[in-house]
């Protein structure tokens, strides 16, 4: 078997940083040995990896994204191919992409149009949530089989009425079947009926530019939305784990349910922490450069990132995935030009999240291994990966990277290898660069060249919600 070792980095978990050597037989690591314990002299490899100098840190997991999906009439530009290939130029080796039911069709049906897609097509490993549209008898027995086959997480949605929205009843149902069958419910957790009266109302005043998608998705409906869901699943019993949390009063909602012992996870991701409402607000030479940061939740004033940070710091927040749903600025972005509710949702980030998280160590804002905790460990915990994902430790997947924390970058479309036509962090100079990636002991980025294949990722059933445990 094909022995690699990984000498002279700092290796940075999320339980410890230590000098150490790592062995990697095959697609496993099967030891690690601190500098002086004179363990790693005996080791023979077939290929010595130079981390002097470098972090040595788990793959990222990035548990939101959404390669091909079809939203607004058009379709998220990078495929299960580009989409992983360029994770993992950004240091991701696990995706947890979303399956989508159509209303009228089964969970089967439409993990199955999922797994076509990705089959064969990813750089990195992948597993599947599954969007459950149609919340109906059949379907909550579907969740059953699912659950026996390795999606083990299902999101719902309070927002987007007439295309994924539930109401309360069919929340309440599938909650209490995921505290049967152990599916951890994710909630898109906004008022989506007030939202759509206020769209109306913007409208019919002329209020047609991208900057109206922040007015309209009010934080207060955001935060209604998020106290809704954790009642309704403490009267399910069930937990909950709330995606791209991205106002300070839905924060404050996941943390007096937590202070008061509830079993209540929240995700944030990079848009929020980086960007704000000045974005949404650009309007450039065409008028129109804001659509390119239209998402939801929306991007909201600078003054919420504070808190966001603040919840990341005290574990009121657990989780930072990207969303990543990239539409080009050119001709899908372009679909809202006169009506901003028509610019489909979603910005790209999934080759940025682990550079910008670093970024956050570099400034002092969250430590090293909670760095490594939120973005790789704690989502792999949380989606049944952990200890395969997430860590380096002996029986774990060899999924590594080896990162220079002194490299500088700027980021920009004009290097990035997402296929999409803009960076929403065009510009953005940030200290840290991914040099090497593993993906299950083999060699995936080296360098700055692309040494990986499409088909060498591998689908993850995924066991429960470990975070519970
Ligand atoms: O704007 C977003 N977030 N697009 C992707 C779909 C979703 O709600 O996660
Ligand atoms: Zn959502
Ligand atoms: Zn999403």
């Amino acid at each position: 078997m094909n022995r690699t070792v990984i000498r002279g980095g700092l290796v940075v978990t999320a339980a410890e940083e230590v000098h150490a050597d790592v062995l990697i037989e095959g697609e496993k690591v099967v030891a690690l040995a601190s500098f002086g314990s004179g363990v790693a002299e005996g080791w023979t490899a077939d290929r010595v990896l130079d981390a002097r100098g470098l972090y040595v840190i788990p793959g990222g997991v990035d548990a939101h994204t959404h390669m091909e999906l079809p939203f607004g009439g058009t379709s998220a530009s990078d495929t299960f191919e580009t989409g992983t290939r360029a994770a993992a130029w950004g240091g991701t080796t696990t995706i947890v992409d979303f399956a989508v039911q159509s209303v009228g069709s089964s969970l089967r049906e439409g993990l199955d149009t999922w797994h076509a897609k990705a089959q064969g097509a990813c750089a990195i490993d992948y597993g599947f949530h599954m969007i459950l549209a149609d919340v109906t008898e059949h379907s909550l027995k579907e969740m059953d089989l699912l659950v026996a086959e390795g999606v083990t997480s299902f999101k719902l949605f309070m927002a987007y009425p007439g295309v994924f929205y539930s109401d309360d009843g069919k929340i309440l149902r599938a909650m209490q079947r995921g505290a049967d069958n152990g599916g951890l419910i994710m909630m898109h957790a906004e008022n989506g009926i007030a939202i759509d009266v206020l769209v109306e109302q913007a409208l019919a005043a002329g209020k047609t530019d991208p900057r109206y998608h922040g007015e309209v998705r009010r934080e207060l409906l955001e935060a209604e939305a998020t106290h809704r869901a954790i009642k309704l699943a403490q009267v399910a019993g069930s937990p909950l784990y709330v995606v791209h949390v991205s106002a300070a009063s839905a924060v404050a909602e996941l943390a007096a349910a937590r202070r008061q012992g509830l079993s209540v996870f929240g995700e944030t991701c990079p848009q929020y922490l980086f960007l704000s409402t000045d974005n949404l607000a650009e309007s450039g030479a065409d008028g129109f450069e804001g659509a390119k940061y239209v998402c939801s939740t929306p991007l909201r004033p600078r003054e919420h990132q504070a808190e966001l940070w603040k919840g990341l710091r005290t574990g009121d927040l657990q989780v930072v995935s990207t969303d990543h749903c990239p539409f080009c600025f050119s001709g899908q972005k372009e679909l809202g030009r006169d009506d901003f509710s028509k610019i489909p949702n979603g910005l790209p980030g999934v080759e940025n999240r682990m550079d910008l998280l670093h970024q956050a160590v570099v400034e002092g804002r969250i430590s090293r291994r909670r760095w490594i905790e939120i973005a790789c460990a704690a989502p792999a915990r949380m989606f049944g990966l952990y200890p395969r994902k997430g860590t380096i430790a002996p029986g774990a997947d060899a999924d590594i990277v080896l990162y220079d924390p002194a490299a500088t970058q700027t980021l920009s479309a004009a290097t990035h290898h997402m296929n999409v036509d803009y960076s929403a962090y065009e510009g953005k100079e940030v200290t840290g660069k991914v040099r090497t990636v593993l993906s299950r002991g083999a060699v995936v980025i080296d360098d700055g060249a692309y040494l990986g294949r499409a088909g060498h990722g591998r689908y993850q059933p995924r066991a429960t919600c470990q975070y519970l445990d």
